[in-house]
């Protein structure tokens, strides 16, 4: 049952619960978007309804294991990821941690589902492998190239400037979310490759703890959630986060018109969390509508164009190379000849034939004459699709 109510109509608060509320019915906890619950992660997502949550952002103790504090050439302490949470133990101890938190996330997801989690080179590996014994589908691996990592003050090792997400389907057969088209145009329209450059969170966006020194060791960058929340999750989704932190994925979730939940046992980070997504401001309802993927546009028959002018029958259509032409029919079929064969058929079968291949998409081989230059009949459909949804796109 996923959360698809538009954030714009219902209200945006923040319940941090220390026990989750009950429902009436056996122990499963009453799923409340933009929510914190309190607790161990694993009990708490064991309670939650199954299949309730469309997209989950996992950012789990890296069981860095540090042997000794960490000095700068000048003596002073590095910041490093020493925290209680983070000490999970031996390896077997974490693939212990790793497969129960794994299956119980699994559960929560709906069947087209995906899951994302960040990790460094001291646990993604085993995470990855526990990804896959579950039966998620692994999509990509991305790697987060960090602008200005930490430098590597003993000098023993390649400065470690990345981080990488795995991001994975439910199963095999999920039909997950992907917004190719919006991560294209983010990126000038170029498609979206599978390293980003994203800095480390600091200056005004990282917090800082009542001490006035860093809120939380860990804390990730806005932008990177940004991205991902762009790129597999639409408005209204419900986005779940069992190692909350900070509350980066509920702040960005608010920011983006989607629901969050986020689990986290520290009072502190709970206290940052809060203050932080009550101050954050949702986008503008019609400033979020972007580039509908190509697969949910509406479907618009070569027959619409006919009947609307835009193509009159009789009317002549080329390849792209203007070699091969076709006649356009009232019924919207095509008709050409090789000189020894005649085709008759849609556009999609007479374009196959006359290429000699198994299948052609007419919309980008046929085109027509608009002044001196031709245009893929795609361009007309596109045209019906805007006036369809009164939304004018630039091709
Ligand atoms: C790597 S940090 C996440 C930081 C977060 N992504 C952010 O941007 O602030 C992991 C967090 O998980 C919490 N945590 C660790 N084990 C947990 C568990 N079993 N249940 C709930 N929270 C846990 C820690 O307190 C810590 O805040």
């Amino acid at each position: 049952m996923p959360v698809k109510k538009s954030p714009k109509s219902k209200k945006s608060t923040v319940k941090s619960t220390k026990k989750p509320t009950k429902k009436s019915t056996g122990s499963v906890l009453e799923l409340k978007p933009n929510t914190i619950y309190q607790g161990d992660c694993i009990e708490i997502m064991k309670s939650l309804p199954k299949g309730s949550v469309d997209m989950i952002f996992a950012d789990p103790p890296y069981n860095m294991q540090l042997r000794g504090d960490l000095h700068r050439p000048d003596n002073s302490k590095v910041d490093a990821v020493d925290d209680h949470w983070d000490q999970i133990g031996s390896h077997k101890d974490y693939d212990g941690f790793t497969r129960e938190w794994l299956s119980a996330a699994r559960d929560l997801l709906s069947d087209d589902g995906g899951i994302w989690v960040i990790g460094s080179y001291h646990n993604i590996f085993r995470v990855g492998a526990i990804l896959q014994d579950l039966g998620f589908w692994i999509l990509n691996d991305v790697i987060w190239r960090k602008s200005n990592p930490m430098p590597n003050f003993r000098g023993r090792r390649f400065t470690n400037a990345h981080e990488t997400l795995i991001w994975a389907a439910k199963s095999e057969k999920s039909k997950y979310r992907f917004n190719y088209d919006a991560m294209k145009t983010m990126n000038d329209d170029v498609q979206m490759r599978s390293d980003w450059t994203i800095p480390i969170c600091s200056g005004a966006e990282r917090l800082k703890g009542e001490d006035g020194e860093k809120g939380h060791t860990t804390q990730k960058p806005e932008a990177l959630l940004y991205r991902v929340m762009m790129a597999t999750t639409q408005p209204g989704d419900l986005v779940l986060d069992p190692f909350f932190g900070t509350g980066t994925t509920g702040a960005v979730a608010k920011k983006l018109g989607r629901n969050f939940i986020g689990l986290e046992r520290e009072d502190s980070y709970i206290k940052l969390a809060k203050k932080r997504i009550a101050a954050a401001e949702p986008i503008a309802e019609d400033a979020l509508q972007g580039m509908m993927p190509k697969r949910e546009e509406p479907r618009v028959p070569f027959g619409w164009l006919i009947e609307r002018g835009l193509i009159k029958p009789g009317a002549t259509l080329t390849d792209p190379q203007n070699r091969v032409e076709a006649k356009v029919a009232a019924d919207g079929s095509v008709v050409t000849s090789d000189g020894v064969n005649q085709y008759r058929g849609s556009i999609h079968k007479v374009g196959a034939a006359v290429q000699s291949a198994p299948s052609c998409n007419g919309w980008t081989y046929w085109h027509y004459q608009d002044g001196k230059n031709i245009f893929p009949i795609d361009r007309l459909r596109q045209r019906v699709r805007d006036e369809m949804s009164a939304r004018t796109v630039i091709q």
